[in-house]
């Protein structure tokens, strides 16, 4: 446990910062379920992806490579089954969508975990800046490429950000997806991120009529590899303070996986997740004309791929 998690109180569904995916999940049995994880080979998702397979779970852990999914999930206690998919590559995105089907896969939630932070330099994917395009794009193929995959009551769960405050003003800068006319690292992480909200919100309006429901969440700030691109002096603060002010893996794990099992969040569809409860996000992402444009928007540029 952070040493910041014994003075933060619960909130109402009794969990709170200092809950981990194994107490948010005490007493659930998971068996019967499938959970797709993105990002099964590190940090959060590595993380999240243990648990459920602790609770009795089918597993399936996306990686960039076939060999790093085999490898991670052979980590995993019960059973979990790789997947490859980089989500920078819309024929490895497509490749992995058609071997879920291929293996006639139905699932219960999935977790779109995985994440890049704060390139330094602007990087980008057929035409389009690297976090917007691995973030968001790849999960919204992957996402939409599923649909037909879902159970009846299945959820899915947006690994978002509170950085998603740091989007530009209007929340999507559609006339700069390539970032060509301006790179800064932290808006366009929080562009990424607030792609993953708006994504999250139209699906949930899409899901209207159905028991399906789609969740965002901010896992809080937990001493991953996320800071890889962050340089040496925040890499040693990191690891020096880290473990009294940043959240252990296990309590970054807690929103996302109380999001796609727990019976006290099957009611919480459509809302913005932090420490296992609800909370506020930045207020465009109420907005439906921005979240609709974004979903046209991301259609017509995997109809291009
Ligand atoms: N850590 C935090 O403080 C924090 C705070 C807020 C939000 N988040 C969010 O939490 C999520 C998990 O991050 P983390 O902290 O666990 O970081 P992490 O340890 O760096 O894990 C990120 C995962 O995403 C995978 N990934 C990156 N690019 C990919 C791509 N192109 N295709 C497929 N997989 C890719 C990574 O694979 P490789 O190992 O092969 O690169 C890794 O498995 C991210 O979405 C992040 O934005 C984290």
């Amino acid at each position: 446990m952070s040493l910041l998690a014994m003075f933060k109180s619960v909130g109402p569904t009794g969990f709170g910062y200092g809950s981990t995916a194994e107490t948010v999940t005490k007493g659930i049995s998971l068996k019967g379920q499938t959970i797709l994880v993105t990002g099964c080979n590190s940090g959060i998702g590595a993380e999240t992806c243990r648990v459920l397979a602790l609770r009795g779970a089918v597993v399936l852990g996306a990686a960039r490579t076939q060999k790093k999914a085999e490898a991670a999930c052979a980590r995993f206690p019960g059973s979990a089954i790789g997947y490859a998919c980089e989500l920078s590559d819309p024929t490895s995105v497509r490749d992995c969508v058609e071997a879920i089907k291929m293996d006639k896969r139905r699932l219960d939630a999935i977790i779109c975990n995985a994440g890049i932070m704060m390139l330094p330099k602007l990087e980008k994917s057929n035409g389009y800046e690297l976090q917007f395009f691995t973030n968001h794009i790849g999960h919204f193929m992957l996402v939409t490429g599923l649909l037909e995959q879902l159970t009846e009551r299945a959820r899915v769960v947006m690994i978002s950000s509170d950085l998603h405050a740091r989007a530009p003003v209007g929340a999507i800068d559609f006339d700069n997806l390539s970032g060509e006319k301006g790179y800064q690292p932290l808006t366009a992480y929080g562009q990424s991120k607030m792609a993953n909200m708006l994504f999250a919100k139209e699906l949930q309006r899409r899901f209207s009529g159905t028991a399906k429901v789609a969740y965002a969440v901010h896992p809080g700030v937990v001493d991953t590899n996320l800071a890889r691109n962050m340089g040496p002096i925040v890499s040693v603060l990191v690891k020096a303070i880290g473990p009294l002010f940043l959240k252990s893996v296990g309590e970054g794990a807690a929103t996302g996986v109380f999001a796609a099992v727990s019976p006290k969040a099957s009611r919480l569809g459509g809302t913005y997740l932090a420490d296992s409860n609800v909370t506020r996000p930045r207020l465009d992402v109420e907005n439906p004309e921005i979240a609709g444009r974004l979903w046209a928007e991301s259609e017509k540029i995997v109809r291009s791929l």
